[in-house]
């Protein structure tokens, strides 16, 4: 690679930050030289862990004027507060999911960014993984046809049976849409291309949770947003899709994602991962095959998103998960549950859709 690294500071040290800084060594562009948490020993551990130059305040680590890029691994709450600060700071920004909890926060960070000539990236990144790229080859090069349809599912019961603070997942920004819509509507604005309207019907079936997990096991937990939000998407290509999530479903037998075309079915892999496997079933095959996967990175390789900023931000191009992208998703997953509260289908002004990776890459680079 011939392209200069970027020099990179990580902003939340907590349960996240590690594969991102296990994954920056083999990122050939990235340099991550300082890491920053609000609690220092956090810092201080990954610090030590990662071989990391330094570890610092949030302050320190904005001044510091060899840093271009911040990663973001905060808390969705304190995403919006520290990536404005970033690009207050001359520096740009890649978030973890989701971009900002309000719509509002989003737009911010994207008129910020526009305003001072910088970028802004988000999670996820699992979409340039094998797996969901290998899904979005095939449907270019035509092997179901023209899609027509989508089905997506995301059904459990929560995460308090596990989570130690499993508090979030029942407040504003948090919810099954929030926590896993943004893999879900990330990897099919991907392959299927943006949405232009969605309508849906959200609820709370249990108005209080009670933590069955260690330290908190017994305490109550107040549940303030919708846990079974199932939706109803028009995409600009005229396919339409359903995606339900759920904490509330104790059980089921629906597919992650499923893609029906004019000539045949697309079996996608989770979107939470970036492996396989692809089923293919066409028309006129009674069973599903398996198909070889196309590209690279089937492995855990969160951080490709931000390596793919570095890209951009060396060349001129584009980035893949980008603001813009994670703002579109951000606008559905508010529009499902606007739907759901005023009885009504709503329009979708935002729009994004990344382009493909190609295939060939080296393993820790990306396309110039
Ligand atoms: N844990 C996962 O498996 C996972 C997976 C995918 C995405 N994410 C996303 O990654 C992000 C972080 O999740 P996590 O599980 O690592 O959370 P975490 O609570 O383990 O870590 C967050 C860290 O951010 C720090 N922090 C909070 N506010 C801060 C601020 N204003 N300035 C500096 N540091 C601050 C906290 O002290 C904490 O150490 C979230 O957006 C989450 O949605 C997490």
């Amino acid at each position: 690679m011939s392209l200069k690294q970027a020099k990179v500071g990580v902003v939340g040290c907590g349960n996240i930050s590690a594969i991102y800084l296990k994954n920056s060594r083999w990122l050939d562009i990235l340099d991550i030289v300082a890491v920053a948490d609000l609690i220092p020993e956090r810092a201080q551990a990954r610090a030590a862990e990662f071989n990391i130059p330094r570890a610092c305040t949030v302050q320190e680590l904005l001044a510091d004027p060899e840093i271009e890029i911040v990663i973001n691994l905060t808390i969705p709450n304190a995403h919006a507060e520290v990536a404005l600060a970033a690009l207050e700071a001359g520096k740009s920004v890649y978030n973890e999911k989701p971009l900002a909890i309000t719509r509002t926060d989003g737009r911010r960070m994207l008129e910020l960014a526009a305003s001072r000539g910088l970028r802004v990236g988000c999670a996820p990144d699992t979409f340039l993984g094998a797996g969901l790229q290998t899904c979005r080859k095939l449907i270019e090069d035509g092997a179901i046809g023209e899609p027509v349809a989508v089905s997506a599912y995301m059904l459990c019961h929560g995460h308090e049976s596990w989570h130690p603070d499993p508090e979030f997942y029942y407040k504003v920004g948090g919810g099954p849409m929030f926590d896993m819509g943004p893999y879900y509507l990330t990897a099919l604005v991907s392959l299927i291309g943006p949405i232009r309207r969605v309508t849906g019907s959200a609820r709370i079936t249990f108005p209080e949770r009670t933590i069955t997990s260690q330290p908190k096991n017994g305490a109550k937990i107040k549940v303030d947003v919708p846990t079974h939000v199932a939706g109803v998407m028009d995409f600009e290509n005229g396919a339409v899709g359903t995606l339900v999530t759920s904490f509330d479903v104790w059980g089921h037998h629906m597919p992650n994602i499923e893609i029906y075309g004019t000539e045949g079915s697309l079996g996608v892999p989770d979107p939470n991962g970036f492996g396989g496997p692809v089923l293919l079933r066409r028309a006129g095959e009674k069973e599903w095959s398996e198909a070889a996967l196309t590209h690279i990175y089937a492995e855990n390789s969160r951080g490709l998103g931000v390596a793919d900023m570095a890209y951009g931000l060396r060349t001129g191009r584009p980035h893949r998960a980008s603001g813009q992208l994670a703002y579109h998703v951000l606008d559905v997953m508010h529009a499902f549950h606007d739907a759901s509260r005023e009885g009504r289908h709503i329009d979708i002004a935002s729009g994004y859709r990344p382009v493909p990776l190609p295939v060939g890459l080296q393993h820790g680079q990306l396309d110039e």
